[in-house]
């Protein structure tokens, strides 16, 4: 069961894209029930749990009578506590430690963690015909849509760099974007330092499955 955690939320109304957004600070503002989302009222930082937030954005979103852009999304609801945290970048080190990098000798790993809490794990794995080698990120996502989960919160990337957060390759950060734009990538020194950025972050105005259903 997902822990609760109060006032880690804010929700903005965004009039030009007809959308709440989350960040996590500290104002909380939710729509009255008028369809046109052109007013709303502003409740204490803390009044709902953030996974009343997510129901109020999407109670949101179905009313909303003027196109929902998450692209103008800068963040998502429902950041990681503390203790996840640590654990997806721990087992993101445990994986590296399988990495099968003869070539390049970089090895890195990568920890997944999915919306119903559970963490799937991968190194990179390369090969004598380099371009069949696959990154760490990759193969944790591979092992998670082949195990039937394709909601994710967020995943921990680790490399042995030590002055440097490891970032995700372009091919990476397209087949998380496939997945969602709004979730977070821990990106980590080798001593588990990290720094954060959404999936959109990394890549802004991506293309992805909803474009395919456009109008031609
Ligand atoms: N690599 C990853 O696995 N993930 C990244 O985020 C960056 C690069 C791998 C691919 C290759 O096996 C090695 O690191 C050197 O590029």
């Amino acid at each position: 069961m997902r822990r609760r955690r109060k006032g880690s939320g804010r929700v903005e109304l965004w009039p030009q894209a007809g959308l709440l957004l989350v960040a996590p600070a500290s104002t909380l503002l939710v729509p009255n029930s008028h369809p046109q989302l052109d007013s709303h009222s502003c409740l204490p930082a803390g009044s709902l749990p953030t996974a009343d937030l997510r129901e109020e954005f999407l109670k949101v979103k179905a009313m909303a009578q003027v196109p929902v852009n998450l692209d103008l999304c800068p963040s998502t609801w429902e950041p990681l506590e503390p203790a996840q945290i640590q654990k997806l970048i721990s087992r993101s080190q445990e994986a590296k430690k399988f990495a099968y990098c003869p070539y390049s000798n970089f090895p890195v790993g990568a920890a997944l963690l999915t919306q119903d809490g559970k963490i799937y794990s991968g190194c990179n794995i390369e090969n004598a015909a380099y371009p069949l080698g696959i990154c760490a990120e990759r193969t944790a996502i591979q092992k998670a849509i082949s195990e039937g989960h394709k909601e994710f919160r967020a995943i921990a990337i680790t490399s042995n760099l030590k002055n440097d957060f490891i970032a995700p390759c372009g091919a990476c950060r397209q087949v998380m974007r496939e997945f969602g734009k709004h979730w977070y990538v821990y990106m980590t020194k080798a001593d588990g330092t990290y720094d954060v950025s959404t999936v959109h972050e990394l890549l802004p105005r991506s293309f992805g499955p909803d474009d395919l259903k456009k109008s031609k």
